[in-house]
């Protein structure tokens, strides 16, 4: 990857004359299925103007309860752009049409805030990298697009989806109006994420950009790791995927309480702690060389990606395993 960064033509991207992020940016709609894309630093960022483009201050985004959107961006969408947001109840991040159904008030008289979009994010980062089905995606983009609600899809790691379950990246894309992807995660790209819609919907988008600071110049060595991590590292997923069920099992062989390794859908693994604080926990896996981070004060996550082997997961798996029990 970093090879592939060196010698790569760049331009002046606020121009749209940076080569490199242009078939960037034409590639990665292409592969949604979208007239047009947006190479933005980060996901959060990509986030924040894919709802932008659908809300307008003071209308509500609804998500579930533990969306990125709403759990992790710094409130941004309220504090930037004036969006409020309602939030679903899952366990796992995992919503049917007929829970949607049940909040979105689209078009509401004059003392309701009206709905306009629906926000889902596949796979789903602290709902234990669960994969929203695309069956009941397929249901959620009829109930919206009819009610004349939009859809903002956070497919931060849609990668992830599409490797475990087949389905094109395009089908799930045409089910969003927008749609936010990265680079940086699975992909292991240093940094970047695309945002994904019509043309008219991405100009606006590449205006709110430079109003907010984030028009980048000759970015392009950036984006050719992108282009990279496109070519050479999707397929592999299913290694992480393999990896994450691996250690999955082998926590659940010294402490099944803490986690149901059939559960694992992706990359991510979720572990229950019970009674446990999970700050004691992860510093206690620290010091023994395996890195967690906490999604609750008694959950902590572990990720599988392409700088560990299956051999070394297994490893981490015992660590973990025998901390948990020492605990339990
Ligand atoms: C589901 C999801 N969306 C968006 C993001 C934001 O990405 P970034 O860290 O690049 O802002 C993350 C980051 O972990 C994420 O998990």
């Amino acid at each position: 990857m970093r090879e592939a960064m060196l010698g790569v033509d760049v331009g002046d991207d606020v121009y749209e004359e940076d080569p490199t992020i242009n078939e960037l940016e034409r590639r990665t709609a292409a592969l949604l299925g979208k007239e047009a894309g947006l190479f933005c630093a980060t996901g959060s960022l990509s986030n924040l103007l894919g709802v932008y483009l659908l809300v307008e201050p003071g209308q509500e985004i609804v998500c579930d309860v533990r969306a990125h959107i709403v759990r992790a961006e710094m409130g941004a969408h309220a504090a930037l752009h004036g969006i409020t947001t309602r939030t679903w109840w899952s366990e796992d991040g995992i919503v049917d049409a007929a829970t949607i159904e049940k909040i979105i008030t689209p078009h509401a008289d004059s003392h309701l805030v009206s709905t306009a979009a629906v926000e889902l994010e596949n796979t789903h980062n602290f709902g234990g990298g669960t994969i929203q089905p695309y069956d009941t995606m397929v249901g959620i983009s009829q109930l919206c697009h009819d009610a004349g609600v939009a859809i903002h899809l956070d497919g931060a790691r849609l990668w992830n989806a599409h490797v475990a379950t087949g389905v094109p990246m395009a089908d799930y894309g045409r089910l969003a109006d927008t749609v936010s992807i990265c680079f940086s995660k699975g992909l292991g790209a240093p940094v970047g994420s695309v945002l994904c819609a019509s043309a008219e919907n991405i100009a606006r988008a590449r205006e709110e950009r430079k109003r907010l600071g984030a028009g980048w110049r000759q970015a392009g060595l950036l984006a050719a790791a992108a282009l990279y991590a496109l070519d050479h590292n999707v397929e592999r997923l299913a290694d992480d995927h393999r990896a994450a069920k691996a250690f999955a099992q082998t926590v659940a062989n010294a402490a099944p309480w803490a986690l149901d390794p059939s559960r694992v859908q992706t990359n991510i693994v979720v572990m229950d702690l019970g009674e446990a604080d999970a700050v004691e926990v992860i510093a206690a896996a620290e010091a023994a060389g395996v890195r967690l981070s906490d999604v609750g004060a008694h959950t902590v996550r572990a990720v599988t990606h392409l700088g560990v082997t299956e051999d070394e997961v297994v490893d981490a798996g015992r660590v973990v395993g025998r901390i948990l029990v020492a605990r339990h």
